[in-house]
């Protein structure tokens, strides 16, 4: 190997994910079982750029595996989207003597990790850690299947008390710009609706909605609401509901950042090892500035830059199966 890595630095950036404590363990052990060293990197580039470093053993990352949100912290750095910035943070690596990196966040921290990569010729490689599941090239990102839970826990009490009072709510959930969870928690909530960013405007959701008569067969409605701008989210869709059909007793939940904490599922758990010990096996293999993802069950690489660009979509026959399931 002409390049040889000794020395690896760890770092979570951008909102925290649970299953992110699971993919520091993974990456610290599998590194330290290759004898290459770890550095640990706390609030994700804000360190970087301010030198808080810690080296890791493997102690250092025991009884973690079951924590949500993420021990070694996280930020979202506007100064690393800058040049000097960058370059700063490059100091950090030079006096650390870090060989690669391992930045394991979602679509802001790979954008600032490619540029980073290409200006300085440091390795980096990208560990697709948020609960919006928005990131091409990997089926599942970590922390996507513990949020659903989560949400559908939240869906499975408000239902009780909208069936109680025969009302029609409103929920609204994260994922940026992305339906992702909106979606797939409508369908596993047994919900009536999702309206998410990607299908249609969200007055034609609304009113395919409100035409499938859902008041025939049921006297209770949930309809689960992406938070991005393009639905306008849950408050504006009651709203406009309530403006249409008043004789209608409709109420707006909107779940925040519960969606994010914690413990982590076996999915997250399992994912987020896999991935850890993927990531070092990438930079062993030579890979420069790829994701780690899992498609189909194995393990993929997938270009930083490919994993940003490109639109992941939601699945059409969920699309279909809801709204064939919510008659
Ligand atoms: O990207 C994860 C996420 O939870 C999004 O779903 C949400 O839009 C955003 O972060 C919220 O960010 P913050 O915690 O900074 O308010």
């Amino acid at each position: 190997m002409e390049y040889q890595i000794k020395t690896i630095g760890v770092l979570t950036s951008g909102g925290d994910a649970p299953g992110m404590n699971a993919a520091v363990r993974a990456v610290t052990r599998a590194a330290i079982y290759h004898k290459i060293r770890v550095k640990a990197i706390y609030r994700g580039y804000k360190g970087l750029i301010q030198g808080e470093v810690r080296e890791f053993t493997t102690q250092d990352v025991s009884n973690i595996i079951q924590r949500g949100g993420t021990i070694l912290k996280t930020a979202r750095c506007k100064e690393f989207e800058t040049e000097e910035g960058r370059a700063l943070a490059y100091q950090t690596v030079v006096n650390e003597q870090i060989d690669a990196l391992i930045v394991i966040g979602g679509n802001g921290t790979f954008t600032g990790a490619a540029d980073f990569s290409k200006e300085f010729n440091v390795p980096v490689i990208g560990i697709p850690g948020t609960i919006d599941n928005d990131l091409w090239g990997t089926d599942q990102t970590i922390g996507y299947d513990t949020a659903m839970n989560t949400i559908m826990d939240c869906v499975d009490k408000i239902k009780d008390t909208a069936s109680s009072h025969e009302r029609v709510f409103f929920v609204e959930v994260m994922g940026r710009d992305a339906g992702f969870l909106a979606l797939n928690t409508a369908i596993a909530a047994g919900a009536e609706a999702a309206i998410i960013p990607e299908r249609r405007t969200r007055e034609q959701q609304l009113d395919s909605y409100i035409g499938n008569g859902f008041r025939k067969s049921k006297n209770s409605s949930i309809v689960i609401v992406s938070e991005s701008p393009e639905t306008g989210g849950a408050q504006a869709l009651a709203d406009r509901l309530h403006e249409k059909h008043p004789e209608y007793d409709v109420r707006v939940s909107i779940l925040g950042h519960l969606q994010r904490g914690g413990s982590p599922t076996a999915a997250d758990r399992i994912l987020a090892s896999r991935l850890g010990v993927a990531a070092i096996e990438a930079l062993l293999e030579e890979q420069r500035s790829v994701m780690v993802g899992i498609k189909n069950d194995e393990v993929v690489y997938v270009p930083l830059s490919k994993a940003i660009s490109v639109r992941k979509d939601v699945h059409q026959d969920k699309v279909h199966a809801l709204q064939m399931l919510s008659i």
